[in-house]
């Protein structure tokens, strides 16, 4: 074979792209493993969201290429979106770029400002694709350690300490996956002076504000923020329509302009129907999230008992879709308990070490699984010592 790039040396595949087939593998239909890893919402979209896909495919003229920039009416229906939900005015022309998932916009963003040998600045723990994406493009990565004893919030006096004078993307995740907090405004008033200061750009990666959170925040409505935020944002989790793959990167134009530069060379805009649904989506009122929460806070409760048949402890205010909790004393390692999970009960969770060296001696549980999955579960760990 013809021999790799130096860049796919420094990454490894995705761990649930390889964990999941050995979880497949042990799947059998009289003994299926519960997968309560991934954060794959298993409920379906809102009826009219289905319903305005179908309407629209069968147009005639809905089936060609599409603008770079996203049609007019998704633009819209985001700008929308954010003056209701988080009291921020985009301009929808020229300050929202919708993307196919805000994963994608990890990449395009990092092409579009860190040259190779370039700082990054990433959480540990934190979703792994900071990293991933920030070592293909061969920058520097820079870890900034969000801590237990410090109820994982950003520790903005150890952040100052380090050098930030070559940093050039801050990513920050709030509501944060897997620790499940969301940062305070007075915190992120100090990291966006941080950010004035010391002349880099700061990456909100916000696709769990509307689970389970009382208190939907961007980081675009903080005073001054728009002149170095960005916020990335996905209809994955808020709507139930991961697969669909819709996400957008919104902020300042000249910052927007950059991204669509690297973006508008790398893919088309997404298929038009689905455009429209996703505009649709957007419209439902504050009744979807409320009978989506409602959901989810039922799940949550059996997720707890897991966790306490475990033995593990656990803040249960967590926002979005997991709680991460903390192994007991008498297991060290999240690893060895997941693939004992896995094996003797065939019941999948996520170990903490795949989200950084600070995850270790913990767990995440998804709530993306039905209520009777989640009993069957419990049941399969009744005799768990
Ligand atoms: C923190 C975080 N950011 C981004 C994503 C990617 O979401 P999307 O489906 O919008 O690409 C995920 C998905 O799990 C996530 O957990």
């Amino acid at each position: 074979m013809v021999e790799t790039a130096n860049r796919i040396k420094s990454v490894e595949e995705y761990y649930f792209s390889k964990k999941l087939q050995e979880v497949r593998s042990l799947d059998s239909p009289d003994f299926p493993v519960i997968n309560l890893g991934i954060g794959s919402p298993d409920l379906a979209p809102h009826p009219s969201v289905i319903r305005a896909l179908n309407e629209a495919s069968v147009h005639p003229d809905v089936h060609a290429y599409q603008s770079y920039r996203g049609i007019p009416e998704l633009r819209k229906a985001i700008a929308d979106y954010y003056t209701r939900y988080f009291q921020v005015d985009l301009n929808a022309e020229t300050e929202i770029l919708p993307l196919v998932g805000s994963k994608e916009g990890i990449m395009h963003i990092t092409q579009a400002f860190v040259n190779p040998g370039e700082k990054v600045l990433v959480p540990n723990p934190g979703y792994p694709t900071y990293a991933a994406v920030s070592n293909l493009a061969q920058a520097d990565i820079n870890y900034y350690d969000l801590k237990e004893e410090n109820n994982w919030q950003l520790d903005i006096a150890s952040i100052e300490k380090m050098d930030l004078d070559d940093v050039k993307l801050f990513w920050l995740n709030s509501p944060h996956m897997p620790t499940g907090v969301q940062y305070p405004e007075e915190m992120l008033q100090k990291l966006v002076a941080l950010a004035k200061k010391h002349h880099f750009l700061i990456v909100n990666d916000n696709p769990y504000s509307m689970i389970l959170n009382q208190d939907y925040q961007s980081i675009l409505s903080i005073e001054g923020a728009s002149e170095v935020a960005i916020e990335l944002n996905s209809l994955s989790k808020s709507h139930n329509m991961a697969g669909w793959r819709v996400g957008w990167c919104a902020g300042k134009k000249d910052i927007i302009d950059a991204i669509l530069k690297v973006k508008s060379n790398m893919d088309s805009g997404m298929f038009k129907p689905l455009q429209l649904a996703a505009a649709e989506a957007l419209k439902l009122g504050e009744n979807w999230f409320e009978n989506l929460n409602a959901v989810y806070l039922q799940r949550r409760s059996l997720a707890e008992q897991i966790l306490n048949k475990l033995r593990c402890s656990f803040d249960k205010n967590q926002q979005g879709l997991f709680l991460w909790a903390k192994l007991p004393a008498n297991i060290s390692s999240s690893e060895e308990l997941i693939d004992h999970l896995l094996y003797e009960y065939k019941v999948f969770l996520s170990p903490g070490f795949i989200f950084g060296t600070q995850g270790h001696g913990f767990i995440r549980i998804s709530l993306c699984a039905n209520e009777n999955q989640f009993k069957m579960a419990l049941y399969r760990l009744q005799n768990y010592q």
